[in-house]
């Protein structure tokens, strides 16, 4: 089968490469792919390694299973799936084929198309790990909701909008985000009280100016980066401290939390089970177990209609499009869309 690597230096490079259909694992799964999504860690995770540092980085699949392995009980061949990829595992999703654990597998439901599907598995599982298991925010399906207020930093991003769209099933209030040239995407998404434009400037006396006095003791940054934290400390901090969860290190090595704010980080690799800096094996496992439902659950949203995907764009050229996709997240040049390649397009197969 073919399948496209990615490097980072000296610039970003594709390369297509023949190899053999990989068989799954105990419990995974094999999914012949029809289309995939790309991300921001795709150019982010390689910007520094050379040729023999490339990876297939395609971590967001969608298709038809091929094969399971002998553990595999809830799907079969022809299931048509959506699947999130071991991040800089081999065998993602720039291939004809992709393998994924069982465990982040997920029915993808009639009404949704491969394409618009393939922006759905990273991006929508770090929305619900950073609300529901790193800020610990009430589900959409508790009963007895109260209001509690929230802020979502980058309402028009992937992540930001699927989280959106979860605090609005959690019936959380109020909820405030942060958006520029997307605000009106943001708008139909019809769930932020309030929205606030970044390219105004002053954005934590804007965003406690609509507030006018409410409080937002639970931020969600995710962006990350921009002086994004500096903002959202200050909003808390006005409203009497509070948790953020961001998904990006503070590059600033000088950075100090102000007192009665507490941080955490959420990083979608524990969707399958995996620890890293932030967190211990308890919490890793918690959130495995939380990935493997949360997914199930998205499939029923996204059959009833209570959910809705991101917007997409198909890049021309299948597996040859990803570079150029690369190179626009890269440069910053990706408002309020997934980009994505569908496997068929690419010329010769
Ligand atoms: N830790 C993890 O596990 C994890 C997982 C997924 C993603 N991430 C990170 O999360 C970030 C978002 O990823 P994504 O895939 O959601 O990105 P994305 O969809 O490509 O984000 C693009 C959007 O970011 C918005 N934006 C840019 N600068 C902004 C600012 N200063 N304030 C508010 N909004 C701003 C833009 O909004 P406008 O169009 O309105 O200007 C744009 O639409 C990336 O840094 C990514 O690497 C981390």
């Amino acid at each position: 089968m073919q399948e496209v690597v990615l490097y980072g230096a000296p610039k970003l490079t594709t390369k297509k490469r023949q190899i053999d259909i990989p068989k799954p694992g105990p419990k995974e799964v094999l999914v012949k792919v029809v289309a995939t999504g790309l991300n921001p860690k795709d150019w982010k995770w390689i910007s520094e390694s050379g040729e023999d540092g490339a990876v297939n980085a395609g971590d967001d699949v969608t298709g038809i299973v091929a094969s399971v392995g002998s553990h595999v009980w809830e799907y079969k061949p022809g299931d048509r799936v959506a699947a999130f990829h071991r991040m800089g595992a081999p065998f993602g999703g720039y291939a004809e084929y992709a393998i994924a654990p069982a465990s982040t597998t997920f029915p993808l439901p009639p009404n949704i198309s491969f394409e618009a599907g393939a922006g759905l598995p990273l991006s929508f599982m770090t929305a619900a790990i950073a609300l529901y298991q790193s800020l610990q925010l009430p589900l959409p399906t508790a009963a007895n909701k109260k209001d509690i207020g929230v802020l979502i930093y980058g309402g028009a991003s992937a992540v930001g909008a699927f989280a959106l769209q979860l605090a609005k099933l959690s019936n959380f209030k109020p909820i405030v985000t942060v958006a520029g040239s997307s605000i009106d995407f943001v708008e139909s998404l019809g769930a932020a009280t309030h929205i606030i434009d970044y390219r105004k400037g002053n954005v934590a006396a804007e965003i406690l100016k609509a507030l006018d006095g409410k409080k937002v003791n639970h931020a969600f940054d995710a962006i990350s980066g921009k002086g994004t934290h500096e903002v959202i400390s200050e909003v808390l901090v006005a409203c009497g401290g509070g948790r953020i969860d961001i998904v990006d290190p503070v590059q600033d090595k000088m950075w100090k939390w102000p007192a009665g704010v507490e941080y955490s980080r959420t990083f979608v690799a524990s969707a399958y089970y995996q620890k890293h800096a932030n967190i211990g094996e308890e919490r890793a496992i918690a959130d495995g177990e939380f990935a493997y439902w949360f997914y199930r659950y998205l499939s029923h949203l996204l059959a009833e209609g209570k959910f809705k995907t991101h917007p997409h764009e198909v890049l021309p050229g299948g597996l040859d499009g990803i570079l150029d996709g690369v190179q626009r997240l890269y440069d910053g040049k990706v408002s309020a869309k997934k980009l994505v390649a569908r496997i068929a397009d690419t010329p010769g197969l």
